[in-house]
């Protein structure tokens, strides 16, 4: 069945959907019924700085706090177990090189609502290959072992971080996302996901269409073409 058709199809109704739409208070990685969850969780991964790529932009007028992005739930596939190369770069696993979907480049600022640097922030991503499948026992584990499927940076002293991934795409009762956390020390900061603008299935989609107009403002971002693959810019604010 390819993507439109899943689009199509509200009985294909995934983990994701039924967590996210019935408690919000689960434990932040739910073990669903019947799943081994045989992989440990590995937090020892290296944090990579973040090299310069764009000029740091403009600080919020003084005495105007900026906007929190919104939150968004995690969903049900945040890795239990860390693949081995976590860096910037999911398209590259280890050795393995991943070819399949769009290849994109996203990045952006991490600020406080005072408009200043979260310098040293940790951002992590998680999405699904390009077949639908998250690297998760929930899932089946049935992700392309070339797709590294979750990455983690270090905001640098600007608040910029960046991320060498594919195109989000969609998959059963999912329009196109990418999920992202937001990290300083051992707090979570941040728990959202990013949409793809212009998206077709993001009117169909129940945790998009649930988002208020500014949300879907803050969170929906366009995907553009460069010289080197699509490019996506994310800037994000939290409360510190
Ligand atoms: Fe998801």
């Amino acid at each position: 069945m390819d993507q439109a058709a899943k689009w199509n199809r509200p009985d294909l109704v995934t983990p994701e959907t039924r967590m996210t739409t019935t408690d919000r208070s689960l434990p932040a990685t739910p073990a669903l019924p019947g799943r081994r969850r045989s992989h440990r969780l590995m937090l020892a991964a290296a944090l990579l700085p973040v090299v310069a790529w764009r000029p740091a932009r403009a600080q919020a007028p003084a005495g105007q706090p900026l906007r929190p992005t919104p939150a968004q739930t995690e969903g049900p596939f945040y890795p239990v177990s860390l693949p081995a190369d976590t860096d910037f770069d999911l398209l590259r696993q280890g050795g393995a090189a991943y070819a399949k979907g769009q290849p994109c480049w996203l990045d952006g600022l991490v600020r406080g609502t005072d408009g200043q640097p979260l310098a040293g922030a940790v951002v992590e991503i998680w999405q699904c290959d390009a077949e639908g499948h998250y690297r998760h026992p929930g899932d089946g584990d049935r992700a392309d072992p070339a797709f590294q499927a979750f990455g983690r940076v270090v905001a640098d002293a600007q608040g910029r971080y960046r991320f060498r991934t594919m195109r989000p795409v969609a998959y059963s009762g999912r329009t196109p996302h990418i999920h992202l956390k937001v990290k300083q020390g051992r707090r979570t900061l941040l728990t959202t996901q990013l949409y793809v603008a212009g998206d077709p299935g993001n009117a169909a989609d129940f945790l998009w269409r649930r988002l208020s107009e500014a949300d879907r403002a803050a969170l929906t971002v366009p995907f553009t073409p460069g010289a080197d693959g699509l490019r996506a810019s994310f800037d994000i604010v939290v409360a510190a």
